[in-house]
């Protein structure tokens, strides 16, 4: 258990996509010392192969937690976690909390039993995703899309940059146009950039329930480091990026509504 109140929980993505989970954290652990690390030499995952990720995210996280001594690891990205989740635990002696899509709420909730998933190309042909469905939707139709496009939407988004619309009936429409489609009720946000673009969604798709990982994973964190000690009160949280932080300007301030004022290179 740590007694130091300064160290921080740390996040990793290959870009923004994890703030959608470091701000339900945020909402249950206010004062909770932050760092966020995105892979911005690795944008996008979704395209890379197996070994390519195998490679380079436990290595990273291993010189991420070297240099910030986090209490606890979270890997903010469903396609790094489907892939590297066991080695990066192996690897490291800090807890590892994952992301891999909310299949389980999306069968609990679903009417019609077709659920559609979301995810990087890499994500939706793992066999973990396969594991997941046996023991979550078994007998359920799961409709799968690779939407790598809202992945840049995100990206874009926090950059105040204009996106066009088309993405995201694209992105719904990937679902809905496979056989069974209509039937679909629930869709589970198994890419952590896409929540950050649910509302938009929701405009593509209006009777559509969305899903993600996100408050389920605040709960574990919460749980995991109950009993801990944290500042008296929010400190300045960090944004690290593998990339030129110069490329980070017009980030800076959607960054700061989640806390990550102090944006540094790994
Ligand atoms: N945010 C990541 C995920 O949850 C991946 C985005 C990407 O780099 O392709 O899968």
């Amino acid at each position: 258990m740590s007694n130091d109140p300064t160290a921080p929980l740390l996040f990793f993505d290959s870009g923004i996509g994890g703030l959608s989970v470091l701000n339900e954290v945020r909402r249950a652990l206010p004062n909770a010392p932050l760092v966020y690390a995105a892979d911005y030499a690795g944008l996008p995952y979704g395209t890379k192969s197996e070994a390519e990720i195998m490679a380079r995210v436990p290595a990273l996280l291993g010189r991420l937690v070297e240099r910030y001594r986090p209490r606890l690891v979270t890997i903010a990205c469903n396609t790094a976690c489907t892939i590297a989740l066991s080695h990066v635990r192996a690897a490291l002696d800090v807890p590892v909390v994952g992301t891999v899509p909310a299949i389980k709420p999306a069968a609990e909730s679903t009417r019609t039993g077709v659920i559609g998933l979301l995810g990087t190309a890499a994500t939706i042909r793992q066999s973990y995703v396969d594991r997941l469905q046996m023991a979550h939707a078994p007998g359920m139709n799961l409709l799968r899309h690779a939407a790598p496009e809202l992945v840049h939407a995100a990206e874009a988004k926090l950059r105040a940059e204009a996106v066009d619309p088309r993405v995201y009936t694209d992105a719904m429409r990937g679902l809905t146009n496979h056989p069974d489609g209509d039937h679909l009720d629930v869709t589970v946000l198994g890419c952590t950039h896409f929540p950050l673009v649910q509302e938009e969604l929701s405009i593509a798709a209006p009777n559509m329930r969305f899903v993600d990982g996100a408050a389920g994973i605040a709960r574990r964190i919460c749980h995991l480091t109950d009993g801990q000690s944290w500042p008296n009160e929010p400190t300045d949280g960090v944004f690290v990026t593998t990339g030129p932080v110069a490329e980070l300007e017009s980030l800076r301030p959607a960054l700061a509504t989640f806390g990550l004022t102090q944006i540094k290179a790994l």
